[in-house]
């Protein structure tokens, strides 16, 4: 429901906490997933790979300068299953302890030197075992009938015991998985539920958050017939009552936020899966959207955040994206064009201004709400709101 001005007003002075609020916003941490890209499909290409050579979670200059300056609580830190789990090990609860310190550091980081929120974010489409060709190489997790595909009693473990390392950060957000795709919606939820499961059964409290189906896309919640995302992940349990729904969202003609035109209303295309969200007492993240420094993408940036500012189904947003490695490479939206990162410092290649100069300090920075959530358990009712301690 949007409230006008008047009626948002009445409905806060009757329910306090009634009225949308964003809770938790900030950027996407990307780069721990680089590095494992091969031309030609090449299996094992980049693992384990090289921390700080080829992959790195964050620079704490940049995390300083979003959190510090900027006053975002959130950030999203993406990594690879075949890191945390290598392929000798298998996925499941054995880790190798030398990347997982790492990607603790990481967090802590975060969490505790710099006091925002965090989610982990295991960038792998729900496949494991071949990231050579992400988004589509790589065993479908769950898949019976592919007898090299991890199993989802293994996603289930592997959940359970990094939930167990986190249960007492609940500044900790557990993103179950990025951008599931070409699945049965059948198995998206049975991977998704034993991921929950683990979770809770491992005593942690801390807030979920669940994909969906075809990218997570938010314009094609309600859409694919029998396999529609609206068909099922409102069927997910969570005895704890902490699980929110994690939505991508891009602007450009197809959706994939890899074109530099931003044609795609967002409000327009929100609509089905906001209605659903209502439906289900639901609430939501929108931990993908980005565009580029046109005219176009500055209206419906603003268009895309004032929606979730103004629909109190949604209560947290990270941008795509900010991270140390992507140079003068551009994570999203720009026809392949270097126009630089999020990152705060990043160049366009030619050393001319990046998207966090001509996007994330004059649009998006600007809707980081004055009052976020700076302590206690991240959760679906959000927490007390005030200015950056
Ligand atoms: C574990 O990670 C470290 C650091 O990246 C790496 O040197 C080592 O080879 C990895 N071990 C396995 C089994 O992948
Ligand atoms: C599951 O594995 C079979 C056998 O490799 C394959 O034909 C099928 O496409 C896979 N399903 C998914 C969803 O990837
Ligand atoms: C966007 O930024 C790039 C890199 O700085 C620049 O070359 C380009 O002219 C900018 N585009 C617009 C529409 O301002």
């Amino acid at each position: 429901m949007r409230f006008s001005a008047s009626s948002a007003a009445l409905c806060a002075a009757l329910l306090p906490g009634a009225s949308a609020t964003i809770y938790y916003a900030g950027v996407a941490q990307s780069s721990g997933e680089f590095g494992v890209w091969s031309a030609t499909s090449t299996k094992g290409t980049g693992l384990p790979g090289r921390f700080g050579v080829e992959y790195q979670f964050i620079s704490t200059s940049g995390v300083d300068v979003m959190t510090d300056q900027h006053k975002v609580n959130l950030h999203r830190v993406a990594f690879l299953l075949e890191r945390m789990c290598p392929l000798s090990y298998g996925l499941g609860a054995k880790f190798n302890e030398t990347h997982f310190d790492h990607f603790k550091q990481a967090i802590d980081y975060i969490t505790k030197t710099k006091g925002a929120y965090a989610i982990l974010d295991p960038h792998n489409y729900m496949r494991y075992n071949d990231p050579s060709s992400q988004p589509f190489s790589g065993s479908v997790i769950g898949n019976t009938s592919d007898p090299t595909a991890a199993t989802t009693a293994q996603f289930g473990a592997f959940w359970g015991e990094l939930a167990s390392r986190f249960a007492s950060n609940e500044k900790v957000i557990f993103g179950l998985m990025n951008e599931p795709h070409d699945m049965p919606s059948a198995l998206l939820l049975a991977n998704l539920q034993a991921a929950i499961d683990a979770i809770r059964a491992a005593g942690a409290p801390n807030l979920i958050i669940a994909p969906g189906n075809a990218w997570s896309g938010g314009h094609y919640w309600t859409k694919g017939g029998a396999e529609a995302n609206s068909n099922w992940i409102h069927k997910l349990v969570d005895p704890a009552g902490n699980t929110a729904i994690d939505i991508h969202e891009y602007l450009d003609e197809d959706f994939s936020g890899g074109h530099t035109a931003c044609t795609q209303d967002p409000a327009a295309n929100l609509a089905g899966v906001t209605a659903w969200l209502r439906e289900h007492k639901l609430k939501a993240f929108i931990t993908e959207f980005g565009g580029s420094n046109t005219t176009a993408c500055t209206t419906m940036l603003n268009g895309i955040l004032d929606y979730m500012a103004q629909n109190e189904e949604y209560i947290g947003w990270t941008a795509w994206a900010a991270g140390p490695f992507w140079g003068p490479n551009s994570p999203c939206c720009t026809d392949q064009k270097q126009f630089g990162s999020l990152e705060p410092g990043s160049k366009a290649a030619g050393g001319g201004p990046s998207l966090y100069d001509t996007v994330w300090v004059p649009v998006m920075q600007k809707k980081v709400p004055a009052k976020l959530q700076w302590g206690g358990l991240a959760s679906v009712k959000g927490g007390e709101l005030r200015e950056k301690p």
